[in-house]
């Protein structure tokens, strides 16, 4: 679209029933701030510029809001006396003059962009404000939308509705799109004369009217504007979010056995023909091609998994994790910053951290990489067909080189050369028959103490 829109992003709410010490649209579905999926979908509808309205945090929200390269700058709405007052907050970005006006909420985060662009187009159209609405069976608590025919003559807060008005079902979300030229005029002419003595963003509506404007509803599925004011709500949203997510991808080709407990953050990419077995929890920043596998109970974030890897049951694979075509990371293994060379195998109880791992190679059971002296961190480098003996440890800094092997056991502090052979454990020992003369030496033991009770 190539008309000109400011996004007013409505955030200064008080989140009192959050019961949190920092502010609601800070807190995360799929792994990221609501704020931020917000910003997501305006950026998405073709929005260039946002005006937050906060209350508090206005540094960090507008940190968190800084995501599909829109403009953001912040407004402090100090007092809380209503949504039209609280869009007013954002005056001076209004009066810079836009084609469009697009109010949206901070805390309502599950907003298609579709959405957003189809009441754009309403403006477009002709329309001077359009009022995103939806369809619910509970409507208390929400505005509803008095129609007549296709325009919409007023919306009634819960508040200031008769008990007739209440029964309506076709509730306002509190998104709208408003006529860039005209926004400022009709805010301004907002008063807070009703029950709540607030100024009321609802009004515009009538205000709109009166003066021979043309307002529409566009329509949203109830599950789009849901908003969070409590901790509960925020759970709702998460599995919302999830349910939508994990749908669209088994649709493009992902196996979920147990889609309700894989649980993705919102940048998680998979791709057709991967298996994800159940319990599996993604943090951000993974990518996944086609044929890998992840096994059941895996923590996996900041990841990336080649095609035909296969990950856990029990992994942990944290940021940098690099696993090459083919490669397995089996069961209690935990890899970070880690580059696992193609079809090589970590398949059993290690930690490889700050490491390069050669094509090939084979990495025993209990192997440690050594990679933090308590102060600095230092990196391990291992050849392509290698072979690392179980329960090592290897001390970086340290390298070891193509098809050298090391024994079982070793503490490996010294750079080891290709092909070759480190032992870094005690030699072992033969005593025959000294087994047989320690036994009897502690019965003889026990025996005498007995003696003496
Ligand atoms: C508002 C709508 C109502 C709609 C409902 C949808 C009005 C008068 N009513 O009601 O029709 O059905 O949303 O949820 O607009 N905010 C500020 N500053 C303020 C007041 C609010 O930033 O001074 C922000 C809040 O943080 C929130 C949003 O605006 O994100 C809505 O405020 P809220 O108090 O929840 O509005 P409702 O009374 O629920
Ligand atoms: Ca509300």
């Amino acid at each position: 679209m190539s008309r000109s829109c400011l996004a007013v992003i409505l955030a200064a709410g008080d989140s009192t029933r959050m019961k949190s010490s920092m502010s609601k649209v800070l807190h995360p579905i799929a792994s990221r701030p609501l704020i931020a999926h917000v910003m997501d979908a305006v950026a998405r509808a073709g929005v260039g510029s946002a005006a937050l309205v906060v209350g508090r945090d206005a540094e960090q929200v507008a940190k968190a809001a800084a995501v599909g390269g829109v403009a953001v700058e912040t407004f402090l709405q100090t007092q809380r006396l209503g949504t039209g007052h609280a869009v007013l907050a954002a005056r001076e970005a209004i009066a810079r003059g836009y084609d469009d006006v697009l109010v949206a909420y901070g805390d309502v985060p599950l907003i298609a962009p579709e959405t957003l662009t189809a009441a754009r187009e309403r403006l477009a159209e002709g329309a001077d404000v359009v009022v995103i609405g939806f369809r619910t069976q509970t409507p208390t608590g929400y505005g509803r939308l008095l129609m007549q025919g296709r325009e919409l003559i007023a919306i009634r807060e819960e508040k200031d509705a008769t008990d007739e008005e209440r029964k309506v079902e076709w509730c306002n979300s509190g998104l709208m799109a408003i006529h860039g030229g005209k926004a400022l005029a009709l805010l301004e002419k907002i008063g807070n004369q009703n029950l709540k003595g607030e100024y009321y963003l609802t009004d515009i509506v009538e205000i709109a009217r009166a003066e021979g404007g043309k307002v529409v509803v566009v329509e949203a599925p109830e599950r789009e504007v849901a908003g969070c004011n409590n901790r509960a709500e925020l759970a709702a949203l998460e599995m919302s979010w999830q349910q939508r997510r994990r749908h669209d991808l088994m649709v493009s080709g992902v196996s979920m056995i147990a889609p309700d407990t894989v649980f993705l953050a919102h940048d998680t990419q998979i791709a057709p023909d991967v298996l994800i077995e159940p319990n599996v929890v993604f943090g951000p920043g993974v990518s996944i091609e086609s044929g890998a596998v992840v096994h059941a109970f895996s923590h996996i974030e900041g990841a990336r998994i080649s095609a035909g890897a296969t990950v856990g049951p029990f992994a942990r694979l944290r940021p940098g994790a690099d696993l090459g075509a083919g490669s397995k990371v089996g069961n209690f293994c935990e890899i970070k910053n880690g580059k696992i060379g193609e079809g090589a195998k970590v398949n059993h109880l290690t930690y490889i951290g700050d490491a390069t791992i050669g094509a090939r190679t084979n990495i025993g059971a209990g192997t440690i990489t050594c990679n933090y002296d308590g102060v600095n961190k230092h990196e391990t480098r291992i050849g392509e067909d290698a072979f690392i003996g179980s329960n090592s440890s290897l001390v970086a800094p340290v390298s070891i080189g193509d098809s050298a092997y090391i024994a079982s056991g070793s503490v490996i502090t010294d750079d080891v050369p290709a092909e070759a052979l480190a032992f870094g454990r005690a030699r072992q020992e033969i005593k025959p028959e000294r087994a047989k003369l320690i036994r009897e030496r502690a019965l003889a033991l026990k025996a005498a103490r007995k003696a003496q009770r």
